[in-house]
C-alpha cells in the first residue's frame, strides 16, 4: 500500500522543500535554510511517516479528533501573519510620525503588504470559502461526522505548544524572527501539502470508501494550498523578509534563524511523531 502511495507521488518531502527555498534571492539565509532542512531531516521523515500511516488505514472517531486537533494547531496560522503585519504597519505609522526618510515608511508598508498576501486566500477576500470552513469539512467528515474535535481536549499539548512558539516569534519576538518563522513555514507547507494531497485522496476514496467527487470535496483544504499556492506564499514571504530588510537594515542574525528553522522543524516532526505513536503506538 505504501509503495503505492509514493508511486503516486511527484516528489517528496525534501525536493518540495528546497524547490520552493530556491527562490529566496539572499544566498547566505537560502544555505541556511537548506542546512536546517538537512539538519532536521529525521523530524521531516517522522512527519511523512506519520502521513503515511495515518492514510493507511480507517480509525475511530477518536483517533481523528486527536489528529485532526492536533494538525490543526500546526497550519492555522493566518492570525499570527497578521499580527506580524499589524506590528510592521505600526512601525511604518512611527517612522512617519518621528519624520523618517519616507523611503523607510513605504519599504515597511510594502513588507506588511507582502505578508498581507500571504493570508488572501484563508481570509477569502476574493470571495472564496474561508480556509477554516474548509477544514472543518475535512475534520468534521472524517471524525465521524462529528465536530468534536473541535474541543481541546483532543489535542496534542506539543501541538499547542508548536502554535504558542510560532505565535510568540511572530507577534512578541523582534521583527526578523517573525519574518524568519514566514520563511520555514510557508517553505515546509507547501511540501507538507503537495505531499500528503495524493495519500489523502487515495485514503478518502480506497479505504474511506468515497466517490471520487466527494472525497475531492471534503478533501478542499488540501487541494486549495497546492499548485503553486504554497510557493507563491514563500515568494510573498522572502519580499516581506527583503523589504523589512531595507527599511531597517536590521541584523540578519544566521544563527538565531538556524534555531528558528530547525525549532520548526523539529517541533512538527514531534506532533506528527506523537500522533504516530497514538494511534499505533510507535515512533
Ligand atoms: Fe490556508
Ligand atoms: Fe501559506
Amino acid at each position: 500500500m505504501l509503495t503505492q502511495v509514493q508511486a503516486h507521488r511527484k516528489k517528496d518531502f525534501f525536493t518540495e522543500m528546497q524547490d520552493a527555498f530556491s527562490q529566496l534571492e539572499h544566498q547566505p539565509l537560502r544555505k541556511v535554510l537548506l542546512d536546517s532542512l538537512q539538519a532536521e531531516q529525521d523530524s521531516v521523515r517522522a512527519i511523512d511517516v506519520s502521513f503515511q500511516n495515518f492514510t493507511s488505514k480507517k480509525h475511530s472517531p477518536q483517533v481523528c479528533r486527536l489528529f485532526f486537533a492536533s494538525w490543526q494547531r500546526t497550519n492555522n496560522t493566518a492570525m499570527s501573519v497578521a499580527g506580524l503585519a499589524n506590528r510592521i504597519t505600526h512601525e511604518a505609522e512611527l517612522a512617519l510620525l518621528i519624520g523618517e526618510n519616507l523611503s523607510v515608511a513605504l519599504e515597511l508598508f510594502r513588507s506588511a503588504g507582502r505578508l498581507n498576501r500571504v493570508i488572501d486566500e484563508d481570509l477569502g477576500v476574493k470571495g472564496q470559502t474561508l480556509h477554516f470552513e474548509l477544514y472543518y469539512r475535512m475534520a468534521t467528515k472524517f471524525s465521524g461526522n462529528d465536530d468534536a474535535w473541535q474541543s481541546r481536549e483532543f489535542c496534542l499539548p506539543s501541538a499547542s505548544d508548536f502554535k504558542s512558539w510560532l505565535d510568540s516569534a511572530r507577534l512578541v519576538e523582534p521583527m526578523m524572527n517573525g519574518l524568519f518563522s514566514m520563511l520555514i513555514h510557508e517553505g515546509y507547507t507547501h511540501a507538507e501539502l503537495e505531499n500528503i494531497a495524493p495519500m489523502f485522496e487515495k485514503w478518502a476514496i480506497e479505504i474511506m470508501g468515497l466517490q471520487k467527487s466527494d472525497a475531492r470535496r471534503y478533501l478542499a483544504w488540501i487541494a486549495v494550498h497546492n499548485g503553486g499556492t504554497e510557493k507563491h506564499h514563500f515568494a510573498h514571504a522572502c519580499a516581506a523578509f527583503e523589504h523589512y530588510y531595507r527599511a531597517t537594515l536590521a541584523d540578519i542574525n544566521l544563527e538565531v534563524a538556524s534555531q528558528i528553522f530547525q525549532n520548526y522543524l523539529r517541533r512538527k516532526g514531534e506532533v506528527m511523531k506523537q500522533i504516530n505513536e497514538k494511534i499505533y503506538g510507535v515512533a
